[in-house]
Parts: C-alpha cells; structure tokens; sequence
C-alpha cells in the first residue's frame, strides 16, 4: 500500500496504476463499518484509494476536532489488510495551503436541516472537502466510484445532490450501516462512551426501530406526535435528543398523505452524557 500526503503525490501513484479508482472517503480512527465501505468498493474499480483526513472545515469551533481520533498506525494495517492499493493522508497544510476561501454551498432545502440545523456549516465542509477529494483522486481518470456510509444518511444524500447538480463523473454507492451485536451503530464516536454509557448507547436504535413501526402501523396518530413522544422516551432515559424524526428518503423533507412503504426512513441524533450519536432507520 502507498502513502500519499500531498495532491501531486497521490496523482502520481495513481498514474502508476492506470484505471478508474474506486474511493473511500474516511477521517481515520476506522472500525468494522469503515473497513465493509473499503472491502465494498474492492470490485468497484481498478485502484482502490482511502483517504484519512480529519476536515477542520466541517467542525464549530466548541466540537472534537482536537480530540478526534488519530489512529494512524492501526489505521494503515487495517487498510492494507482490506486491500486498499492507495491511502490518501494529506496533512492540513497539504489540502488547504491557504484559507479554503471558496467553498461549495449545499442545496439549504437537504443541507440546513437535520444535522445541518444543529450543526451549521457541517455540510458546506463535508462538500467542500468531498469536492477538493474527488478532485485529487478521479481528475486523472476521468471519473469512478466513490463509497458512502448510510451510517451518515444525510451526508449521502447531499453528496448524491451534489455529485449530480455539479455533473461530477463519479457514481455514488451506498454503504450498509455495520452494528454492534446489541444494534448500536458503528462510529468513531462510540470510543468516547463510558462503559455505562456504551450498555445504554443501543436505546437511540431501539427509538428508531419503535418510532418507524408506530409509524407504519394502521390508524397511526400523526407523525409529529410520534416523534414528540420518542424524543421523550428517550430523554426519560438520560439522553438529549436533537431530533428523531420520519422523513421520505428521496427529499427527507416531511412525508406528504400516506407513503409507500419503503420510501421513509427515521433519523435521530441525540447526546448521551458528552456524545453525540447519530443513526437512521429505513423503512
Ligand atoms: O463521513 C466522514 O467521515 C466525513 O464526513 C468525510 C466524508 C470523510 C468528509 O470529511
């Protein structure tokens, strides 16, 4: 496996290896969930590029930038181990040598809601980094795949948008979300858990899979009263919730009348003591 740090190093490598790469976008600390997006995207192309890159860009200033996980050591074995041909670790000076002054703006409708409410600016990081990636990685090819997470449902979904609005040659695969035996969702962010919070962390899976079936079931009252009532159960249980909701998984914007099944997919983040967890359920 080679280490890239800079633009040019990576084109070079990938110049070397003639052929569409498929691509896994990462900020490191990688679990079993990170490692299933690296062996999915295996088939998907001739060269097979992960980046490690913590993006200052899509923190607010009072999040975990200095403290999220730098792995590097663990990280490396574990891609190479998974197959991955190329890894891409640009140090911060490498990716952005001056201030990123210019900076993709999501579509506000998919990207100032949700996670974008709660964390403003999150996804015009999340893009523009995404964007200045997929530049460094398919400029030579022409294009390829690139594997996403549902893990971050909305970040796929932005990203999607954007790979379409701005007729970007990459095509878009979505990665299933790995879990704990329990059903907790795999994230870097289940390390800062204490062990009592880790036996509790499953709960904001189990609102999600509660809130979707009193959501599907006949007669249901309405949706906003379901999730008021989820996001109380959940604080009843020593969480602060942000949002738990029911939305269609083409717009997430709010069901309108009676949807089809399969077309919804419940979403949630909420703070157990000093994280927050995120996860989604489709249904
Ligand atoms: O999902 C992540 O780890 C990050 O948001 C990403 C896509 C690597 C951009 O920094």
């Amino acid at each position: 496996m080679i280490t890239a740090r800079t633009i040019p190093e990576l084109r070079a490598a990938l110049a070397a290896r003639p052929g569409r790469p498929a691509f896994v976008p990462t900020m490191g600390n990688l679990h079993d969930g990170h490692i299933a997006l690296v062996r999915q995207a295996r088939p998907l192309g001739d060269v097979l590029v992960t980046s490690i890159f913590v993006n200052r860009l899509q923190f607010l200033p009072h999040e975990d930038f200095d403290s999220y996980p730098r792995t590097w050591d663990a990280d490396c074995a574990r891609l190479e181990a998974a197959g991955c041909d190329i890894v891409f670790a640009p140090r911060e000076t490498d990716l952005y040598p001056a201030p990123q002054t210019f900076k993709i703006q999501p579509d506000p409708q998919l990207a100032d809601i949700l996670e974008g409410h709660f964390r403003p600016g999150f996804f015009t990081g999340v893009c523009t980094v995404v964007m200045k990636l997929f530049s460094a990685v398919f400029f030579a090819s022409g294009g390829g795949t690139a594997v996403f997470g549902k893990k971050d449902y909305q970040q796929l979904m932005v990203i999607r948008r954007m790979v379409e609005q701005f007729a970007l040659p990459v095509q878009v695969v979505a990665g299933e979300t790995e879990r704990a035996t329990d059903g907790l969702a795999l994230s870097s962010r289940n390390g800062y858990l204490s062990t009592g919070e880790r036996g509790q962390a499953v709960q904001l899976s189990q609102a999600l899979r509660a809130l979707a079936q009193a959501a599907s079931a006949p007669g249901a009252p309405p949706l906003a009263a379901l999730e008021q009532q989820a996001m109380q159960q959940l604080a009843q249980q020593g969480w602060a919730p942000d949002y738990l909701t029911v939305r269609q998984r083409h717009d997430l914007q709010p069901p309108q009348g009676a949807a089809a099944p399969g077309t919804l997919v419940a979403l949630g983040a909420a703070r157990l003591g000093g994280t927050r967890l995120i996860d989604n359920l489709e249904f």
